[in-house]
């Protein structure tokens, strides 16, 4: 008897863009919370390391392979499970691309042509005095259309993102709802997440740490330059021995991101008493490299392993396509890439009929009834036991149809997964029904 998990409330989806190497300000910001948020029950999780993205602003080889790298581990040794979440690399999934046409032919060029990030380019360019598509690339226009593929590929629920991130989830709710609108309830509109608690850590400067202003602190380097660029960071004239201002310095927030409250108590009393910069700094050292050697240690463990990281990363896209190939084929099937033999035979509302996946009862020689979930190629997804009666039957495909895979758990000694059918299969056709 095979259990099959129940589906969770509620899918997360978050990409990271590989052209640079995590520093503290990603840990902070992005890794730590979404590494917690991944361990919530109710919640399914999909990481991907957005390569396709990095194409856009990046013509580096070596970078994009090594930072792929350097973030993939970054993530794992952060604790990021990927048994628990789907921890996958954008461009092991051809459907992405493959969905991206299909919204590329929804979305006006009007929109594209209003994203932020497109805009600044021409703006930059009208400034100067310059052909306004001067050095833009179709690739840097079509980033919101990719990303909208990222996100309604796996009907995402929530992106959390940064501000600067809101536009692109607004217009992929666009493409969403005009692709419904044309071929029927499909995708799933998604909603950004706003991270307000979420810390900006500031760098070494005492600006936001970012690598567009080169004052940032690499999370996983080692202790000696680890001390040295905490030594650097910004602070004011002070002597030893003078009070000091918490407000508005760089060194006693990013304290403040790795200690307990109890620790930050303490340090603002040590501020106001006089601490050193040189005591303060040697404080901040040993606090971050507490939290952080442990990982820095599963860190370079992976780097020295890019084999094993290479596996999980396929295994991730096993998983992840494993929803993707399947919903891809009803998208495909949706808008008329069709069999052509199918249509010829079936006519056109039954040809989309045909592709969906559907419950089918039945009688069996010992008397007793049965039923089957076919996928819409018609492999089976599900066998049932046998019951006394067809409407014992139809209830319990009733309730699948409901409450969906979440009726799954509960049915365990009911229903059992077909010869050579995946989990996900199953969660992905019985959101057909309780989308629909
Ligand atoms: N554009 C995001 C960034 O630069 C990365 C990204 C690509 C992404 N695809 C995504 C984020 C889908 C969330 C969802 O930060």
């Amino acid at each position: 008897m095979t259990s099959v998990t129940p589906l969770p409330v509620t899918r997360f989806l978050t990409g990271i863009t590989t052209t640079g190497t995590p520093h503290l300000g990603n840990f902070v910001g992005s890794i730590r919370p979404s590494v917690a948020a991944s361990r919530l029950p109710g919640v399914q999780s999909f990481y991907f390391l957005a390569d396709y993205h990095a194409l856009i602003k990046c013509d580096e080889p070596a970078r994009i392979q090594r930072s792929t790298m350097e973030i993939a581990a970054s993530w794992l040794a952060a604790g990021l499970d990927p048994e628990r979440v789907v921890f996958y690399r954008q461009s092991d999934i051809p459907e992405i691309p493959e969905l991206t046409w299909l919204l590329t032919c929804v979305t006006g060029k009007g929109v594209l042509n209003r994203a932020h990030a497109y805009k600044a380019s021409v703006d930059k360019n009208e400034a100067a005095g310059n052909d306004p598509d001067a050095d833009v690339t179709a690739g840097l226009f079509m980033y919101p259309v990719l990303m909208g593929a990222d996100i309604l590929m796996f009907k995402t629920h929530k992106v959390p993102v940064g501000r600067d991130q809101i536009q692109h989830i607004e217009m992929a709710r666009d493409m969403a709802q005009r692709f419904n609108h044309l071929y029927g309830e499909r995708l799933v509109l998604p909603e950004a997440v706003i991270e307000e608690s979420v810390a900006l850590l500031p760098g070494l400067d005492g600006r936001k740490m970012s690598k567009s202003y080169d004052n940032t602190i690499p999370l996983f380097a080692p202790r000696e330059p680890l001390r040295k660029l905490i030594g650097s960071i910004l602070t004011d004239s002070r002597a030893p021995g003078e009070p000091k201002e918490v407000e508005g310095s760089a060194l006693f927030q990013i304290y403040q991101a790795f200690a307990s409250a109890a620790e930050t108590e303490a340090l603002r009393k040590a501020y106001a008493e006089g601490i050193s910069w040189g005591d303060a700094k040697q404080l901040l050292f040993e606090r971050i490299d507490q939290e952080v050697a442990p990982m820095r240690e599963r860190y370079h463990a992976l780097m020295a392993n890019p084999e094993e990281m290479e596996r999980v990363l396929l295994a991730g896209a096993r998983k992840a396509r494993e929803l993707a190939t399947p919903f891809m084929a009803e998208l495909r099937q949706a808008v008329g890439l069709r069999n052509l033999g199918a249509a010829a035979t079936t006519g056109k509302a039954k040809a989309a009929k045909a592709a969906a996946p559907a419950f089918k009862q039945y009688r069996e020689k010992d008397g007793q009834f049965y039923f089957k979930l076919l996928s819409a190629d018609a492999k089976v997804l599900l066998q049932s036991k046998g019951f006394d009666s067809p409407r014992e039957a139809a209830q319990t495909i009733a309730g699948l149809q409901k409450a969906g895979a979440g009726a799954l758990s509960s049915l365990g000694d009911q229903v059992t997964l077909g010869d050579g059918a995946a989990e996900a299969e199953v969660i992905a056709a019985l959101q057909h029904f309780s989308d629909s």
